[in-house]
């Protein structure tokens, strides 16, 4: 364990990476490439733009654009994901595994969040793909939600593992699975009860907030996010499942930006942008949940393990030393508001020892 925390209150960290991040296309890439760049070596680049990633020739060329937006000099990898239809073939996955630069299949129910259109309708329409994918050893990462109007949308989540993701993990036993942005103590349960095939990914926004923090008192359209916060009951399953040290959990922000006249908007759109303090955000979790020695291990050591990848060499330095995150932040030509803004949070990323 290379985590060093003294006195001093000084955090050595193995540069972690982002396994759920939406960079999208076009002019926002300069912004959200180099603010994924900053303080992570990688990250699972999600495949909902419009249109959507579907082909591996597709994310090759969108590979090309991300890794034209680096900045100078920077060695951050996007690590592309091919995203699920209920037409994807069979032997699109081989094209995948082959290519070298696909490492997961994302999994969006139809109709479920932004740019989920082109969606699977009904999982068994994904099962010869599925097949392969257990094969082949690719991951396929779920979002997890019902679509079923009929349920409450702080249900979907619950209900969707046990009428989808039960019998998935019964049909094939062996597929590597994650189950994206857990919301709920039934995600982190059903994660934890599972086969070593099976991880997840967690917030800053859901081990932060809970849904007062977009309820009452008046909406805050920038807490919105899909899927919607929980009740802090469940909150706090996430914030003792991300600093309980297994392997099973670990960091992906979900970081998806919209402008803020899109967020602001009588119809706002879901997705909270972190990448302007991702790894301060954690920390501040554990931290609070005094777990700061905790923080490598869901940041920059399960992630790679769980999808076979080597862990990083480089490290990376946190002081604590409150700042204050910005009002607001550039989006290609668009205003954004990140989340957390205008807050304070209590450690810094050490400039300048961070490419140790
Ligand atoms: O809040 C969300 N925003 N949830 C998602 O699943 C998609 C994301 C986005 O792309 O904006
Ligand atoms: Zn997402």
């Amino acid at each position: 364990m290379s985590t060093t925390l003294d006195a001093l209150s000084i955090l050595t960290i193995t540069r972690p990476d982002d396994w759920h991040l939406h960079l999208r296309d076009g002019p926002a890439l300069r912004d959200t490439v180099a603010d994924a760049a900053r303080h992570f070596a990688r990250a699972i680049v999600m495949p909902n733009l419009a249109p959507p990633v579907t082909t591996t020739a597709q994310a090759g060329v969108y590979r090309q654009r991300i890794l034209t937006a680096r900045p100078e000099g920077s060695d951050w990898q996007p690590l592309m994901v091919l995203y699920l239809t209920d037409n994807t073939p069979p032997d699109e996955i081989d094209r995948a595994v082959s290519s070298g630069f696909i490492h997961a299949v994302k999994y969006y129910p139809a109709g479920a969040t932004t740019n989920s259109d082109s969606g699977v309708t009904d999982i068994k329409n994904a099962y010869g793909v599925l097949e392969r994918m257990e094969k082949l050893g690719l991951p396929l990462l779920l979002h997890g939600e019902v679509t079923d109007q009929h349920i409450d949308i702080f249900d979907r989540e619950a209900v969707f593992i046990e009428r989808t993701l039960a019998p998935l993990c019964t049909q094939f036993p062996r597929l590597k699975i994650v189950l994206e942005h857990i919301t709920t103590a039934q995600g982190a349960q059903f994660v934890a009860s599972g086969g070593d095939n099976i991880a997840a990914t967690i917030t800053p926004q859901h081990l932060l907030y809970n849904r007062n923090d977009l309820l009452a008192g008046g909406i805050r359209p920038h807490n919105y996010c899909l899927p919607i916060l929980k009740r802090s009951t469940h909150q706090q399953a996430l914030i003792e499942a991300a600093t309980g040290g297994s392997g099973k959990f670990f960091l992906g922000t979900d970081s998806a930006p919209h402008p803020q006249s899109k967020k602001e908007s009588a119809c706002g759109c879901a997705g909270c942008y972190s990448h302007h303090g991702a790894i301060e955000l954690y920390a501040e979790v554990f931290d609070r949940a005094n777990a700061l020695d905790k923080l490598e291990g869901f940041a920059s050591h399960f992630g790679p393990t769980f999808y076979g990848l080597p862990i990083n060499e480089k490290k990376l330095t946190l002081r604590r030393s409150p700042w204050q995150l910005p009002a607001t932040t550039q989006l290609g030509d668009d205003l954004m508001v990140p989340f957390y803004a205008s807050e304070t949070l209590q450690w810094a990323v050490v400039d300048g020892e961070s490419n140790g």
